[in-house]
């Protein structure tokens, strides 16, 4: 069976069994700042599992992407990932436990529908707390299915109560459903719930009938729920008998290009299988994340950043496998081609490509600069008696070189020395107080990030707003500013479109000063000197006893808060992508620093 096909029977069952399809979500929950990520298919429910009607009925059933980035640092053993599909059955205070059960079991194990034998089968179960009782009652429901006693487990509240998403909301105990991949157990205590891969869970039924409230307790919901949910991948793989998720329909092709970019075989040897897992993994998780109908381009933000973390750590990947082709390039069209029922992908193809693109540039840039860095620490750090890397180090990583802090535990991982987390926080928090107290004295748009590339873009907005005002005129007054680690937005006061030779003009001589390398200099004065010595002063808080002036050589002086970089020839080329109108009067330039 293939996967596709699994996925329609799976629809075609539940629609036989009076169930509603509804469409799945988007990956990125709208109006949800508890999750940065839909980790399930009853996610976007929560309301109807709460009480509310939905349109389609008591009975539903779909697809949904999910992505759960708590598993991250798990890929690369045979079946965690980062993004995968659920399939999921409800009931909105419809059936429960009884025909619940029973359709599971038949859908598993009938020989019209998946014929697993159920001598494989494994069932797991709720042990007891003070809030709900040992689940007997589902215990018996499988057996009178064909569960033998001796196939039935229960365990606590970590293994079979599923919590609700954000902190309070719809919970209860499950039940979940294992196959036997017939390895040998891992030692006298394995059993379902062991995580050595001798117990796949394929399945999984949640009958919800608690809310759990803000100050921790249970309370009964107004309704008994199923909510269920079975691994598109990991049963897929089931069913034909493969050990790891990888060898699916859904992989296999991806790691063949992978076997061919390195020219090394998968599952030859341990650490290369690890490697190739991690970059299949990870770069299908970044389409999917980039190629949302909301999803987004790698940033240090929020899901920006995940997708930052998945591309910096598969790169690191190919290069232990030596493969020096775009990851990107090589692997998009594929995974598009793979996932035809997500069209939003192939919508969303040029976005995905470039965004790869930008990522591998800008972190193949400093990369190797870090890695020499940290070749530079490691033998102190040996050499000293708590092996840690400070976190002062972890964060210039961070900061200059861009390492997630997840890659540098990595790779000091590797190394056999750890890094001082707290450490990190503590230099990452000292940063942003910087940042903050620059802003106090206030100017322009927020600048919480002060990065190394948002330095340099800030920089950067300095020598537009100069270079604007000498070609159009000294009408041009900046009227916003937005900065993020790929690019400037500067919004100014101009009555007409640019022209095109206005854009090249600004463009060049901004160029100029970048590769005359003025130095950037930061004095403190009262605002009437600041104004006495030409400095343009915008947004300036007239309560503050005095600014800050920043000069680039003697092209531009500004009021600001800074933070910029040193010199200007650290900024690499200056080029403007769009200029259009932002509102009456006020045109806005979009432009970027790249590395010729
Ligand atoms: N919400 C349950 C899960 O994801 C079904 O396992």
């Amino acid at each position: 069976m293939t996967t596709e096909e699994l996925r329609q029977a799976y629809i075609e069952f539940f629609k036989l069994n009076q169930h509603k399809q509804i469409s799945g979500f988007s990956l990125i929950p709208e109006n949800d700042p508890t999750v940065l990520f839909t980790t399930a298919g009853m996610h976007p429910l929560v309301p109807y599992l709460m009480g509310a009607e939905h349109p389609c009925g008591k009975r539903l059933c779909n697809w949904q992407k999910c992505v759960r980035t708590g598993d991250i640092d798990e890929v690369g053993d045979s079946q965690h990932l980062t993004f995968f599909e659920m399939l999921g059955n409800w009931s909105l205070g419809d059936y429960f436990k009884d025909q619940a059960i029973e359709m599971s079991y038949q859908f598993l194990t009938d020989s019209s529908w998946l014929g697993i034998n159920p001598d494989k089968l494994f069932i797991t179960l709720f042990q007891g707390d003070q809030v709900a009782p040992r689940d007997e009652q589902s215990a018996e429901l499988w057996i009178k299915q064909g569960i033998e006693q001796g196939h039935i487990f229960f365990l606590g509240k970590k293994d079979n109560w599923w919590g609700p998403a954000g902190k309070t909301g719809p919970c209860g105990p499950d039940t979940e459903m294992f196959y036997d991949t017939g390895l040998p157990f891992c030692s006298a205590n394995c059993q379902p719930g062991c995580p050595c891969g001798k117990y796949v869970e394929i399945w999984n039924d949640v009958f919800m009938e608690y809310d759990k409230q803000s100050n921790g307790s249970y309370a009964e919901l107004s309704q008994k729920n199923v909510d269920t949910g079975m691994g598109l991948e990991r049963t897929s793989a089931t069913l034909n008998g493969y050990s790891s998720v990888y060898q699916i329909d859904k992989f296999q092709p991806i790691i063949e290009v992978i076997e061919k970019l390195s020219k090394r075989k998968f599952m030859e040897n341990k650490e290369d299988t690890v490697s190739m897992r991690v970059i299949a993994d990870h770069i299908r998780a970044a389409v999917f994340i980039m190629g949302d109908p909301l999803g987004v381009p790698p940033s240090n933000l929020d899901q920006g950043y995940i997708v930052r973390r998945l591309i910096r750590r598969a790169m690191r990947h190919a290069m232990q496998l030596e493969i020096n082709d775009q990851l990107g390039d090589s692997l998009t069209d594929l995974i598009i081609e793979l996932n035809p029922v997500y069209p939003e992908l192939s919508e969303r193809r040029n976005f995905i490509l470039e965004s790869f693109r930008e990522e591998e540039q800008r972190f193949k840039k400093t990369l190797n600069r870090g890695l020499t860095e940290l070749k530079k620490i490691l033998p102190q750090v040996l050499q000293s008696k708590q092996k840690v890397i400070s976190g002062r180090v972890a964060f210039k990583l961070y900061d200059t070189y861009g390492f997630p802090l997840e890659m540098t535990e990595e790779l000091a991982k590797e190394h056999g020395v750890e890094v001082d987390q707290e450490g990190f926080t503590r230099a990452f928090e000292k940063h942003q107080e910087k940042s903050r107290s620059g802003s106090e004295l206030r100017f322009k748009g927020g600048l919480a990030d002060a990065s190394e590339q948002t330095r340099k873009l800030h920089t950067a907005t300095h020598l537009l707003h100069q270079a604007l005002r000498m070609v159009l005129g000294e009408h041009v007054q900046q009227k916003g500013s937005n900065i993020t680690p790929e690019r400037l937005r500067f919004d100014f006061s101009h009555p007409q479109p640019m022209t095109k030779q206005e854009i090249e003009q600004v463009e060049k001589i901004v160029n100029e000063v970048i590769q005359k390398d003025l130095p950037i200099s930061c004095d403190l004065m009262t605002l009437d000197e600041a104004e006495n010595k030409g400095a343009i002063a915008l947004f300036v808080d007239k309560y503050s006893q005095q600014v800050k002036v920043y000069s680039v050589g003697d092209f531009s002086k500004e009021v600001c808060g800074g933070p910029h970089v040193d010199r200007t020839g650290e900024l690499g080329r200056f080029s403007i992508i769009k200029e259009q109108s932002s509102s009456a009067g006020v045109r806005r330039i979009k432009a970027i620093l790249s590395s010729e």
